[in-house]
């Protein structure tokens, strides 16, 4: 048996977790899964019923849990908060607390939504990238931090910092994901001005020492917006600190033209995992059954892979979902043509029959 912690948040983010949840109900009831599902609670939900963005239950249970489903938090409601109130540090702290370092953030065009993306179908065709984010350090965690007086006015500080032990973690993990892929590293950072980077690419490089089979190259991140535009076929796996990664997996993102595509991973040392979409909680088409529930089923077959040990049913929601877009079936964020536009429970209730069919 394993036990999953649902954690559905806010926004879009209880209707798109009730369709994965189906799929998990279909994998018990027919491929002989046991997986035990327990909801808690995360983000301006959380704040909302227990004044807390992150309730030490929610803590206390994901530390008893096998893995983590999260659907998105935040919205315009909860703005107003004091930041350590926000949705926002729910999500930077639930991350930090289990120590949740490496955040895998795949860029994969469906062959089927070529079109959607806003690059040529034939620079953008095939792409399978895998970006690697270091998610409990860096500038996001750095101290000091704040905003204060100084000289008579108001100064922001914010402290990017990061050990060599916590670069040495994130690059093993890219190496050993790129071990499964391509083969490639392309490590990202900012090392002609900033000194964190310096030793960043200096850590990058020892790291590579131990993965001879593997090839590491280095980019300014600058440099590596533009390529991600110009040619993002030339990448296998990137691997960058905390607020690089933010930037770049947003950008890798659209080049699928999907946002609403996307899952994502953030894994501690021993693969224990949060798996989540990479979109945010879209409170604007909150409860209106229009959003894209498939970065949330395919967040599932993630933590199949990663977590559980389940290679292969992964695969099977993966190719339910392709089959279910081969179907012509589309919600209307990634809908174009002659496609049949259908809704969040709709899809959801598709890739269900396409995992049992
Ligand atoms: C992400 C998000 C978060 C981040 C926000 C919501 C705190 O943008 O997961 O990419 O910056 O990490
Ligand atoms: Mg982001």
């Amino acid at each position: 048996m394993s036990k999953i912690l649902i954690l559905p948040g806010d926004g879009i983010g209880t209707e798109i977790v009730s369709q994965a949840v189906k799929v998990i109900n279909s994998l018990n009831a027919n491929h002989s899964m046991d997986m035990n599902l327990v909801h808690g609670l995360i983000g301006g939900i959380a704040y909302d019923e227990t004044g807390s963005p992150l309730p030490d239950e929610t803590i206390k249970t994901a530390k008893d849990c096998d893995s983590i489903l999260l659907g998105a938090v935040g919205g315009p409601k909860w703005e107003p908060l004091e930041r350590s109130l926000r949705p926002e540090r729910g999500l930077l702290g639930i991350r930090s607390e289990l120590g949740l370092f490496s955040n895998l953030r795949p860029a994969i065009l469906y062959p089927q939504l070529a079109s959607a993306s806003s690059l040529k179908a034939e620079i953008v065709s095939g792409l399978d990238l895998m970006i690697v984010r270091e998610l409990v350090g860096g500038i996001y965690f750095g101290e000091p931090r704040g905003v204060e007086k100084r000289n008579g006015e108001r100064f922001g500080i914010n402290s990017a910092t990061y050990y060599e032990s916590e670069i040495a973690r994130i690059g093993h993990s890219a190496f050993q994901i790129a071990q499964k892929r391509g083969k490639h590293v392309c490590s990202v950072d900012k090392a002609n001005v900033l000194e964190v980077c310096e030793l960043w690419r200096e850590v990058m490089e020892e790291v590579s020492k131990g993965y001879p089979d593997v090839k590491l190259s280095h980019l300014y991140v600058d440099n590596a917006a533009m390529q991600l535009v110009r040619d993002p076929k030339q990448f296998d796996v990137m691997v960058t600190s905390n607020l690089f990664g933010d930037v770049l997996s947003d950008c890798a993102a659209m080049l699928t033209g999907s946002i609403g595509m996307l899952p994502s991973a953030s894994l501690d040392k021993d693969n224990f995992g949060m798996y989540e979409p990479i979109h945010g909680s879209a409170p604007d088409i909150a409860g209106k059954d229009i959003a894209n529930p498939l970065a949330t089923i395919l967040s599932v077959s993630m933590m199949l892979k990663y977590s559980l040990n389940q290679a292969d049913l992964a695969e099977k929601i993966n190719i339910a979902v392709s089959d279910v877009l081969d179907q012509g079936f589309r919600t209307r964020d990634i809908a174009s043509g002659e496609d049949k536009v259908v809704g969040t429970n709709e899809m959801g209730d598709l890739v269900v029959k396409a995992l049992e069919s």
